[in-house]
Order: structure tokens, then C-alpha cells, then sequence
């Protein structure tokens, strides 16, 4: 059978964009979300008109043995899988105190938790493949402090540094890990984010298309580029935080995130 591409949150967004590219380059695909009636109808519009298998499962996979859930899915269909995208997460804007607990919480789960829980169940299985692969979808906002999108940008910190370091781990397997970093992306993210207005005007000046970032992520994914981020106005973005002060940069995103 030919192996199967997972790719979580592939209901929309940049995941739907990936899905749409690896469909076109003839992949299996195994898509998750929570929106059933989207994920019914795209798994048969990309299979119909690519010719190719795609079979979807339904999960909030912020929720406890989610991953579990996932791999028994796989296992009992026995899906040989290629690769692993880790891509489903979210923000929350505004202050740290704006949120329940149980909603930061949630956030973390699905941003770190998911992506560890289903990198370590699928491991054994990718390395099954003559060649498999890991791309996680972090965000420009992992390289420094984002007030405003503080524990949303730490999330992603974690996410940077977990890829990083376990494609170091497995250099000599066939197994490769790449995490790719977007800048602002014209998706849903803002609004379950619930951005502000401002922010939200100095995300369009810089918004790079789903596609876009979609076919930068796979591309980096087959090239086995273990980081990439996406567009050079966000490479610039990441080579100043890197440079200037961090008080500063801490106070250029206080003033973009301030409600
Ligand atoms: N857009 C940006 O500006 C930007 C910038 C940097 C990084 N990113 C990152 O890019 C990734 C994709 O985001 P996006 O911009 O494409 O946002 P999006 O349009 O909101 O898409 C998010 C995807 O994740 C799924 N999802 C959300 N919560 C889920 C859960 N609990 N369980 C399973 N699936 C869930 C959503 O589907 P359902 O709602 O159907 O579950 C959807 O398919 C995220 O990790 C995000 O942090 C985005």
C-alpha cells in the first residue's frame, strides 16, 4: 500500500493548503480536525479529483489520549505513514490574565502536548519507510517574547527547540525533522486568536497567502531542512530580535498586541 501523509489541522488554513499541494503531488493523505462535515467533503473533493486515497478522522486533539486515539486509528487500519505535519494550534491575544486557566491550558495541549504525543507513538512507524518525515509547524513568533501573545509565542518556542532538537537525535535515521516558522499567514488564526484591530492591520501589510507558506513548508519538509521561515520580511524579523536589544523588540510587539 502506499504510505499515507498525516497532516492535523488539514480542515483549513495552512493545513488545507498542504493537503491540497501533497494531494496534487499524488500522497495518501490521513487529515484531522474537529469539523467533520468540512474534513467529509474536502477528504472526497481532493481524493475524486487527485485519485488518490484520503480517509479523515474527527478529534480535538487537545483533549486527553487524543494521540492515543489517533495511533490506534492508524494501527487498526494499518496506514503505513510517510509523514507526520504537525500543524493544528492557535493563539489567544491579549493579557496572560484575560484567559481562564482551562483555556491556556487547552492551548498548550494542542500546540506542544499533541505534536510530542504523536511524534513519539508514529516514530516506530515512520521508520518502517525507506525515507519519512516530520514537519511542525511552529511560528516566527518562537524566536522571542511576544507580549500580548505571550504564552502563544512560548508555545511555539517550545515547539522550535523540540524539533530542533530530535532532528539532531535522529541525523542517522531516516527519519528527518523540520520545523517551519510563518510569519503572518491570511488564515482563521487571528480570529480565534481574537487579535485586535491593530494587530490585525499590521498582519495585512505583511500576510503571506496559505499556499504560499504551504509549498515553502513541503519544500523545506522533502529538501530535509531541519528550519525554515517563511518570507525574508520575516527572516528579517527574526535576524533583528536576534540583534537588537529584547527590551526593545518586547516593546515594538507590547505596542502591535495592546488591546
Ligand atoms: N496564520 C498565521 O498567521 C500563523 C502564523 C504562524 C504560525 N501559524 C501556525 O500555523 C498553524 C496552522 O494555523 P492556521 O493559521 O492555518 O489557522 P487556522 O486557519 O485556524 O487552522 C487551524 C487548523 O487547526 C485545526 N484545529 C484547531 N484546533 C484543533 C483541535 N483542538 N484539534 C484538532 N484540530 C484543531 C482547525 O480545524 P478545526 O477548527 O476543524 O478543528 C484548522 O484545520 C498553527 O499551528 C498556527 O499556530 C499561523
Amino acid at each position: 500500500m502506499k504510505p499515507y501523509i498525516l497532516i492535523t489541522g488539514s480542515s483549513k488554513g495552512i493545513g488545507k493548503a498542504m493537503a491540497e499541494l501533497l494531494a496534487k503531488q499524488k500522497n495518501n493523505l490521513l487529515l484531522i480536525a474537529r469539523s467533520e462535515q468540512i474534513l467529509a467533503s474536502f477528504s472526497k473533493e481532493l481524493a475524486d479529483k487527485c485519485g488518490i486515497d484520503v480517509q479523515y478522522l474527527v478529534i480535538d486533539l487537545a483533549k486527553e489520549n487524543a494521540a492515543e486515539k489517533v495511533y490506534n486509528w492508524i494501527q487498526h487500519n494499518n496506514y503505513p505513514i510517510q509523514a507526520l505535519i504537525n500543524n493544528a494550534g492557535y493563539g489567544l491575544s491579549g493579557s496572560f490574565e484575560k484567559y481562564p486557566l482551562m483555556q491556556h491550558e487547552d492551548m498548550m495541549r494542542l500546540n506542544m502536548l499533541a505534536p510530542v504525543q504523536l511524534t513519539y507513538l508514529l516514530l516506530p512507524l515512520l521508520k518502517q519507510q525507506a525515507r519519512s518525515y516530520i514537519l511542525n509547524v511552529a511560528s516566527a513568533a518562537a524566536y522571542q517574547a511576544v507580549p500580548g501573545l505571550t504564552l502563544y509565542a512560548a508555545t511555539k518556542s517550545f515547539l522550535l527547540s523540540f524539533s530542533r532538537g530530535l532532528q539532531y537525535e535522529l541525523k542517522n535515521t531516516n527519519v528527518t525533522v523540520t520545523v517551519v516558522c510563518p510569519g503572518a499567514t491570511d488564515t482563521d488564526f487571528p480570529n480565534r486568536a481574537q487579535v485586535g484591530l491593530k494587530a490585525q492591520k499590521a498582519a495585512a501589510r505583511l500576510n503571506m497567502s496559505a499556499k504560499d507558506v504551504a509549498t515553502m513548508a513541503i519544500d523545506a519538509m522533502y529538501a530535509g531542512k531541519t528550519e525554515k521561515i517563511t518570507g525574508w520580511m520575516n527572516q528579517l524579523g527574526v535576524f533583528f530580535a536576534w540583534l537588537l536589544p529584547k527590551k526593545w523588540i518586547e516593546k515594538a510587539a507590547a505596542g502591535i498586541y495592546k488591546e
